[in-house]
């Protein structure tokens, strides 16, 4: 069967058109590239065993430090209770120290957390996750190329559904449209969820659109910020990127397999490389606060599942009236629309029922646009503007 199956790609470029054909392009999964992880076990069936990743212990570990911080716990005491030697635990602790955790102490004296770390661990999120459909199987990484390509190749492996993916740090975070995704170590969340839903191929964009929503409440929640959603899915901040989403799916022509969501959120950032500065900005810019990645995570999941059921129990029609209720750029907004090489201005004019954008295009018919790139058009000055609008009323 599975040969069958085809990879469809939800990003701007890929997404099903107007008459519902899903569009169907191939798509090569990178092969595994060298990283290093932590993974933990999941209490029921294994989960599937990543390459590469480190021992579950060394997430033990940081645990056993976590619970005691700042109070020093021997080395003879974290032997016995992870079950390696003294010199293992020290290593493990060198190692914890590279990946920025903050653990002072000497192997002969014992050891402490300065600091207790942001870390998102499957066992402090598994925790605060009890009953919920992603706090079963966690995959966690200190370093990976892209948790979407894990997950990917997890869904391949038949992973079941609520699987969560979850890097500290990608060294080829994939963005929409071909970008890759900054993803600084232990500052932003970076997670895939793998989903099983029963649903059309047609229906994923709309599952991207709730992953933004999902997203925009939990940051409300946490922050009391009210972001901007930019169409199909950015997370928007006066104008500077806060987060993304980036849906990818494995399917049949008429029924989805597994899909991948994608989740980046700028977090702790503090600053961005130069050329990401002028369009990107983080929680802790805006909110002048350093905010716990750990509850943001959690509200995150939380608020997902609860969307993701009613989308599956009701349908997509809610996900649409919300997302043009928060969005600024589902009416009435000047735009550039930019696909490929084709680039036309206008003005916003609803969301179909799929998830597509209509654009009244300026001296033209109103269009529906499936992809592609939608920026607010600040060429036309507010004066101008209403000369154009009389001169369409003349025009009609
Ligand atoms: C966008 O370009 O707006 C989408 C960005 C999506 C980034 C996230 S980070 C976690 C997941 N893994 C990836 O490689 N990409 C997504």
């Amino acid at each position: 069967m599975r040969g069958r199956c085809t990879l469809l790609r939800v990003r701007g470029e890929n997404r099903p058109d107007a008459a519902g054909k899903a569009k169907i392009i191939k798509f090569a999964i990178p092969g595994n590239q060298d990283y290093t992880a932590s993974l933990l076990m999941a209490k029921r069936k294994p989960q599937q065993t990543v390459p590469g990743t480190t021992d579950r212990r060394i997430a033990t570990l940081l645990t056993l430090l976590a619970e005691n911080a700042t109070i020093v716990v021997s080395g003879a005491r974290i032997a016995r209770e992870i079950g390696v030697s003294r010199s293992t635990v020290w290593r493990w602790v060198n190692r914890l120290r590279e990946l920025g955790v903050r653990v002072k102490g000497e192997q002969h004296t014992g050891y402490f957390l300065e600091k207790v770390p942001d870390i998102l661990t499957p066992d402090m999120l598994r925790q605060r996750l009890k009953g919920s459909l992603f706090g079963k199987r966690i995959h966690h990484f200190f370093k990976v190329d892209s948790t979407n390509r894990v997950a990917l190749d997890l869904g391949h492996a038949g992973e079941p559904e609520g699987t969560v993916v979850l890097a500290e740090e990608q060294t080829a975070g994939r963005g929409r449209a071909g970008h890759s995704w900054h993803s600084e170590r232990a500052t932003g969340i970076y997670a895939t969820l793998l989903l099983r839903p029963q649903l059309a191929p047609v229906q994923a964009p709309l599952l991207t659109m709730m992953a933004g929503l999902s997203a925009h409440s939990a940051i409300r929640a946490q922050t009391g910020l009210h972001l901007d959603l930019k169409w199909p899915n950015d997370l928007v901040f006066r104008g500077k990127k806060l987060g993304g989403i980036l849906t990818e799916m494995h399917a049949e022509p008429t029924q989805i397999r597994f899909v991948i969501v994608g989740i980046g959120l700028n977090v702790n950032q503090e600053k961005f490389p130069t050329d990401l500065s002028a369009i990107a900005t983080s929680l802790r810019v805006e909110t002048g606060k350093q905010q716990s990645r750990l509850e943001l995570l959690v509200r995150l999941l939380r608020e997902f599942e609860t969307d993701y059921n009613r989308f599956l129990s009701e349908g997509g029609a809610s996900v649409i009236t919300r997302f043009c209720g928060l969005s600024s750029f589902a009416q009435g907004m000047r735009v550039r629309v930019t696909n490929g090489n084709d680039s036309f201005t206008g003005v916003t004019a609803g969301v179909s029922p799929e998830g597509s954008l209509f654009v009244q295009r300026d001296g033209g018919p109103i269009v529906t646009v499936i992809a592609g790139d939608v920026t607010e058009d600040r060429s036309v000055n507010v004066s101008d503007r209403s000369s154009m609008d009389r001169t369409k009323d003349v025009q009609r």
